[in-house]
């Protein structure tokens, strides 16, 4: 079908929905030329029109009533930059029930609904892009989706959310307390004055989700995520990870292996050489492993008005040349629906564990013990610090890889111990 233009309809104009209808105006003339027919942005909901925003439209643009966008046949591409989930998802829904093409920065929305999404966007023979949902500037959607195609991926680890990384950036630099870097990330609008949605490890497992589902062409929800926030991460074990050669870091981590996938999120120690545990402040970097290419690293800002934009209009404008060019994209990606996601039991990995223990002889003999007994085999121990008033010491001790059941039965036994004042923490050891 011959089109003289491709008209678009944006549901939200805050951080990233004004950065998109700024950019589309701005280089209306240089995307005409890129799809071959303008590209008009015809219609901007929000909910109220009377606030002051980052980008002046002409007032007969901004609409409050969703009807006005889904209901109107001149908007090809419907671009959802709200987020949550309601209305979101029924927004999404049908626009595509009604044949127009669907792009969303919304990373819960495709995290929790992207099988209903797909399967719409199949049967209405339509397409739905989501490359800003994960990692905002940072191409790992597309990636995954086409350019490792060839390969079998066997894993991938990311550092996936920019307010956790700047904080733990922080507290290795400074020695400072979580508490302390929180602040100076709310300072810096790099955390939100409700952090718990990245402090807990939540966004970083709905991207996570994403990314799991389409390296292993599955579905993987959030709730198959494993999900440990960094909340329990003190200076100490900053300085004990530094001095023994690691880095902290949030991980977002899937693997295959023996056919099970196992995703996860997460701190752990990283091996302070590693490309990954070099990626600090807001920064954002995924590692992908496939068969043919090794690793590949992605690094860039994820997060950011104009970074967001840049992955959003990229996906308009494939839409765009597909609707001009009359072609339907169909989504196939999704091959392998009934992949086994595990659980956290039979996960091996090696740990760091930290305990304030009893200064006396015959200690370490007895930790020893329980260790043993869950087979958990030690790499290496290092008595730290003694505190002579408490008459306490500080241990820390690496193990060799151990099975995840294996580790929090030890920790139950270790705890029970009179002569373990407390378990300070344990963490598991990547790379
Ligand atoms: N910010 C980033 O750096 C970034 C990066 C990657 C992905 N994302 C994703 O992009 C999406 C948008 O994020 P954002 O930071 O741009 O959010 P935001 O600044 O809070 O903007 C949300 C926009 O949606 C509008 N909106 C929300 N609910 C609405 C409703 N029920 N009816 C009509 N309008 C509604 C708001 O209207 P009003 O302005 O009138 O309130 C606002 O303009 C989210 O899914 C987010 O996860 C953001």
């Amino acid at each position: 079908v011959a089109r003289d233009s491709i008209g678009v309809g944006l549901l939200g104009l805050g951080v990233v929905g004004s950065g998109v209808a700024r950019i589309l105006l701005e280089r209306a003339s240089t995307y005409r030329e890129r799809v071959g027919v303008p590209l008009i942005l015809r219609r901007v909901l929000v909910r109220e029109p009377e606030k002051t925003r980052a980008v002046e439209l002409p007032a007969d643009l901004v609409v409050t009533d969703p009807r006005l966008i889904l209901e109107d046949d001149s908007i090809d591409i419907v671009v959802e930059a709200m987020g949550g989930l309601k209305p979101a998802y029924e927004l999404l829904a049908e626009a595509l029930t009604r044949r127009k093409f669907v792009v969303t920065a919304n990373k819960e929305v495709m995290a929790t609904h992207s099988s209903e999404l797909l399967g719409i966007a199949q049967r209405s023979g339509v397409d739905i892009l989501f490359e800003a949902s994960v990692g905002g500037g940072i191409p790992l959607i597309a990636p995954l989706k086409r350019d490792l195609l060839a390969n079998e991926i066997t894993g991938l680890s990311a550092i996936i959310n920019g307010t956790t990384n700047y904080i733990l950036t922080r507290m290795a630099a400074e020695g400072i307390t979580l508490e302390d870097a929180l602040s100076q990330a709310q300072a810096l609008g790099y955390a939100e004055p409700d952090p718990a949605y990245d402090i807990e490890g939540t966004d970083a497992a709905f991207k996570l989700a994403i990314m799991a589902g389409l390296a292993f062409r599955t579905e993987v929800v959030p709730s198959q995520v494993y999900r440990e926030g960094i909340g329990r991460l003190t200076p100490r074990d900053f300085r004990y990870a530094a001095e023994l050669g690691y880095s902290i870091k949030l991980l977002a981590i899937c693997r295959r292996d023996d056919g099970v996938i196992r995703a996860r999120v997460h701190p752990a120690f990283l091996p302070a050489d590693e490309l990954l545990a070099k990626v600090d402040g807001v920064y954002n970097a995924v590692q992908i492993d496939g068969d043919l290419t090794g690793k590949v690293l992605f690094q860039g800002q994820g997060a950011g008005s104009l970074p967001t934009t840049s992955a959003v209009v990229a996906d308009i404008i494939d839409c765009a040349h597909d609707i001009a060019l009359g072609i339907a994209q169909q989504p196939q990606w999704r091959i392998n629906p009934n992949a086994e996601v595990g659980g956290m039991d039979d996960l091996e990995t090696r740990y760091y564990i930290r305990l304030t223990v009893a200064d006396r002889p015959g200690v370490f003999a007895e930790i020893a013990t329980q260790l043993g007994k869950n087979m958990i085999s030690i790499a290496s121990v290092i008595q730290k610090e003694a505190d002579e008033t408490a008459q306490s010491a500080e241990i820390v001790i690496m193990t060799h890889r151990s099975r995840e059941s294996a580790l929090r039965a030890a920790i139950e036994d270790l705890s029970a111990l009179d002569c373990v004042f407390e378990v300070g923490n344990y963490i598991r050891v990547e790379g």
